[in-house]
């Protein structure tokens, strides 16, 4: 667990904030992330967990407040300088090539990572070992099957792992995911979340999940921050949040029932 206090943060924020017009969608969020640790943030809809996530990859500029990896201060530099110093998300199908197959899809990835560029076709024959580790994430997300299929042929299921596998071909340090079993079937959530709960512990990842699904949250949160109307009002471990009023008033609605494990 990655949340003594001699370590250093790999993400934090700083009052951060972003308005669009009169509506402060996050409002003064403070936080600080650990490497080996994964962080569920959960809230209403419209409380800006989106727009959160917005602000640490750099999709959108913070009105106030600022964003720091390891320490240094990002606030300023875009999304792409954000993901070479290993912010990486997972953007709900945008980053998928359509007319590409699955298998070409995550080479792609692992390519870019081993910073070889796009200029693929070219050096396709000479770079199985590309092949072969895209080949890797394509079984971790239970795709194999679906290898030369392409991308846009894909049921919506299958591009959210696809994602996911996109993503752990990048090994970002830090790892945002974005409702990543939304539009899967029940048998396939715990792949993908497994998977998720895997790569923070076998490779130290900092991980920040957006997830509705109340049991998800609970089995694989280390800790738990609550956004409501853009402002965090509770963040800790996910027994002591559950069980806080605000979390209960605010966001679940009625009291949880008491649980034995807690
Ligand atoms: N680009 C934008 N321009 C104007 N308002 C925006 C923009 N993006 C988000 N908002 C507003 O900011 C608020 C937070 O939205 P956000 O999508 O972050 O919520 P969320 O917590 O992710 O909700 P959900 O659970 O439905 O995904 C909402 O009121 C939304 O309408
Ligand atoms: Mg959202």
């Amino acid at each position: 667990m990655g949340t003594s206090a001699e370590q250093q943060p790999s993400l934090s924020t700083r009052d951060l904030s972003i308005r669009f017009g009169g509506h402060v969608a996050v409002n003064a969020v403070t936080a600080d992330f650990y490497p080996g640790t994964l962080t569920v943030i959960v809230g209403p809809n419209g409380a800006g967990k989106t727009t959160y996530f917005n602000l640490v990859s750099g999709q959108l500029p913070a009105t106030s407040g600022s964003v720091l990896v390891r320490g240094a201060d990002v606030t300023r530099d875009g999304a792409a300088r954000r993901t070479r110093l290993g912010i990486g998300r997972a953007f709900q199908l945008t980053n998928l090539f359509p007319n590409l197959t699955v298998i070409e899809n995550v080479r792609l990835a692992v390519q870019s990572r081993a910073g070889l560029g796009l200029n693929f076709l070219s050096i396709w024959s000479s770079h199985k070992e590309l092949v072969a580790r895209a080949e890797h994430y394509l079984e971790r997300v239970a795709l194999a099957g679906r290898r030369d299929t392409r991308v846009g042929a894909l049921p919506h299921g299958d591009q959210r792992k696809l994602e996911v596998a996109i993503l752990l071909a990048l090994e970002p340090d830090i790892m945002m995911f974005d409702e990543p079993t939304a539009g899967m079937s029940v048998d396939e959530v715990p792949v993908v979340l497994d998977l998720i709960q895997k790569v923070k512990d076998e490779r130290n990842k900092t991980v920040l999940l957006v997830e509705h699904k109340m049991d998800v949250v609970r089995q694989l949160a280390d800790r738990i921050v609550v956004l409501v109307n853009g402002t965090l009002v509770a963040d800790g471990k996910p027994v002591e949040v559950m069980q806080s009023k605000i979390v209960q008033e605010a966001y679940l609605g009625t009291p949880e029932p008491q649980h034995a494990q807690a």
